[in-house]
């Protein structure tokens, strides 16, 4: 007896949607280089609509995309990572006094590893303040801090997730994506912080959680193999 079923009923079955949703989630790789073709910005806004599907702490929806897609914007944006890199050597060399080879392999690191690539896009992900009527009155009357800081990871949490099904959700419409964490050396320095979110007109309570460069990915950069994934015993333990 064979379970062999064809055409619609295949597409309409568990097996075949597990076998996408697997080929999507395992096939995504980080991708540094791109085409010159422009992703339309309709695209992005299905990208961040679907997105906004993830789960999210009392389904506050927290998530909030700021979408650079224009030279100047991007420029802008690359000048305050590059300006936050500068005062983070400085910070190292004058107050850690870290010097010689680690200073240079730190500034080599910093320098590389956080600031956007050539792309289309780059996306910078937010999360606003949590706003739930019940949460948010704990947080006010308990005027406990660490309530307050349980619901700041939340809205991290929850963006983090959105970010995420982005990322999935750009694989399987032929982009390619890379989260950009530099941009965070910025804020650790409250002037830069200030200048940028004012700059863009963000509010202050916005909390950045991370950078997506955003683009049709060149053909090299879809021959890497996927880096080797930890073993299921340091992933998880059953009790
Ligand atoms: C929170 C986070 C921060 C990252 N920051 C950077 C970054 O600043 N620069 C960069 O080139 N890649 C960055 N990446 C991409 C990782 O290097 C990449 O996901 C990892 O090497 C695994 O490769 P893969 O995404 O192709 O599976 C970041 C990824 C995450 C999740």
């Amino acid at each position: 007896m064979s379970f062999a079923i064809a055409g619609e009923e295949f597409i309409k079955s568990w097996a075949y949607k597990h076998a996408m949703i697997k080929n999507i989630i395992k096939n995504r790789r980080s991708i540094s280089s791109f085409t010159g073709k422009k992703v339309p910005l309709e695209l992005i806004d299905e990208l961040i609509s679907v997105s906004g599907y993830a789960p999210s702490s009392c389904n506050t929806q927290p998530w909030f995309f700021l979408v650079f897609h224009t030279k100047k914007s991007k420029e802008k944006l690359n000048s305050y990572i590059q300006k936050g890199y500068e005062y983070t050597n400085q910070s190292l060399k004058k107050e850690h006094k870290i010097m010689g080879s680690i200073y240079a392999r730190l500034l080599s690191f910093f320098s590389n590893y956080g600031k956007f690539d050539e792309a289309p896009a780059y996306i910078l992900v937010f999360a606003r303040p949590y706003n739930a009527p019940l949460f948010s009155q704990a947080i006010k009357f308990a005027k406990n801090k660490q309530i307050e800081k349980i619901a700041d990871d939340s809205v991290k949490t929850s963006s983090a997730m959105a970010m995420q099904n982005f990322l999935l959700i750009a694989h399987e419409k032929g982009l390619g994506t890379r989260v950009k964490d530099g941009i965070k050396f910025l804020m650790n320095f409250d002037k830069l912080k200030n200048e940028f979110y004012k700059e863009f007109k963000i509010p202050l309570t916005y909390q950045l959680i991370s950078g997506i460069q955003l683009g049709y990915p060149a053909k090299k950069a879809l021959e890497r193999k996927a880096h080797p994934r930890i073993s299921l015993k340091k992933a998880r333990k059953f009790v």
